[in-house]
């Protein structure tokens, strides 16, 4: 709930600028109160009138309009929310909070306040990937700014990608997340999960029935102790949490890219089923049937992320906690395991057929850490997650191997 919550909302020039209208309606109906800011672009998306009738109050448009001032001058508008939002958030407004531009009364506001802010991104596929825009992204991420999506889908320009604004929903779960005062409020937590896919062709791949259940029940167990997410998610079968930062990624070496731009974070949970080798030189035909007999597939190694990330002298998360899915011996597989990969927690699971833990709804775990092997009965995953949440809430707060 956000009751008695202010929030101060950019609304910036882009065709999603519509479901703005909607996110006013449910952050009033979970109790917070909305001041929108219009840009001059966005005036072309929604009307000033349907904004503010929405919204109960007057809609701010101009930094030269004195009655503005003599009310409410601009840096009080800009420090009197709890949370100033941007949404939708484009290229073009990325790149003025970048560079510290203050030439309208949005990117004023953006520039006077001390609040936290979070945008919500949106622009054309292309647009998104651009170099400058990526560029514009990670400097905006290591400025402290919260960023909620962009999603993949079709576009109203016609094309399909990453670039649409995120659902209303997930923007509430990301504000939510934002101003919770939970304990993990002002941490970011990357979070690995489901399988990869390592294509042999165009048309075929390999790949482990990991469905990711785990990994979202806890980056959702995350969320909801406050922490800002990075959620980078191989093809899982489960849709995933609300309120993160999703990366959709398909092969091992995509995910560990993407866990590369996600740093710095002050924890790193990897719950992912990362496929240990790819196919040396997939082909960029399909494969056909010969009078030769069958093709002999040559196999690469992947880049161990967790090693890798772990054994980082510069950057290393605060907190590095892996997953071990063994069929015997758990217990000694997972310890030498948590050796040989210099991660500070093992979260070990035996995923023998015969448990059905692997693609199931339970989990039965044991944490391997410095003080010991500790045996956890068996729960619902998203009961395993709210715990491991937990225990890494108190592992940052007693300021874990600084
Ligand atoms: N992991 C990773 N990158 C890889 C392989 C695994 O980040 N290329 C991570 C997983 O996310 C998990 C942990 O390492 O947190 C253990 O994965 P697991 O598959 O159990 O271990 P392996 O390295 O494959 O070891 P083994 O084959 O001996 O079981």
């Amino acid at each position: 709930m956000l009751a008695s919550k202010n929030i101060l909302l950019i609304i910036g020039g882009g065709i999603a600028a519509y479901k703005t209208l909607d996110l006013i309606r449910r952050l009033q109906d979970r109790g917070a109160s909305v001041t929108p800011v219009l840009t001059k672009a966005s005036e072309e998306f929604v009307t000033p009138l349907s904004v503010s009738a929405l919204a109960g109050r007057k809609v701010y448009r101009d930094l030269f309009d004195l009655t503005d001032e003599a009310e409410m001058g601009h840096i009080q508008l800009s420090r009197s929310a709890d949370l100033v939002v941007v949404a939708p958030a484009t290229a073009d407004m990325m790149a003025k909070m970048v560079s510290g531009l203050a030439n309208d009364l949005a990117s004023t506001l953006l520039m006077a306040t001390d609040t936290p802010v979070l945008i919500a991104p949106a622009m054309n596929v292309r647009m998104w990937h651009h170099p400058a825009t990526q560029r514009n992204l990670a400097q905006l991420k290591a400025d402290g700014i919260s960023v909620v999506g962009p999603d993949e889908g079709g576009m109203a320009c016609g094309e399909y990608g990453l670039g649409r604004m995120s659902e209303v929903p997930d923007i509430i779960a990301a504000i939510e997340a934002r101003l919770s005062d939970g304990p993990l409020k002002g941490k970011r937590v990357l979070v690995t999960s489901g399988p990869t896919h390592e294509p042999i062709d165009p048309v075929r791949y390999i790949a482990n029935r990991s469905s990711g259940a785990q990994g979202t029940a806890i980056a959702r167990a995350l969320v909801a102790l406050g922490a800002d997410v990075v959620f980078v998610s191989g093809p899982a079968d489960v849709p995933p949490p609300e309120g993160v930062e999703l990366v959709r990624v398909e092969t091992a070496q995509q995910m560990s890219d993407a866990v590369d731009a996600a740093l710095p974070v002050d924890a790193g949970v990897f719950a992912a089923a990362v496929a240990d080798w790819r196919v040396a030189s997939a082909s960029d035909r399909k494969l056909k049937k010969t009078r030769d007999g069958m093709p002999t597939l040559e196999f690469a190694e992947n880049p161990d992320i967790l090693a890798r990330v772990s054994k980082m002298t510069k950057g290393r998360p605060g907190l590095v906690v892996g997953f071990a899915a063994e069929t015997d011996d758990v217990v000694e597989h997972a310890t030498a395991k948590r050796a040989r990969k210099s991660c500070d927690w093992i979260v070990a699971n035996d995923v023998s057929p015969a448990t059905g833990i692997m693609g199931g709804s339970e989990n039965a775990v044991i944490l391997i850490s410095d003080d010991g092997a500790e045996e956890w009965p068996r729960l619902g995953k998203a009961e395993v997650a709210t715990r491991l949440a937990a225990r890494i809430a108190d592992a940052l707060g007693t300021q874990y191997k600084e």
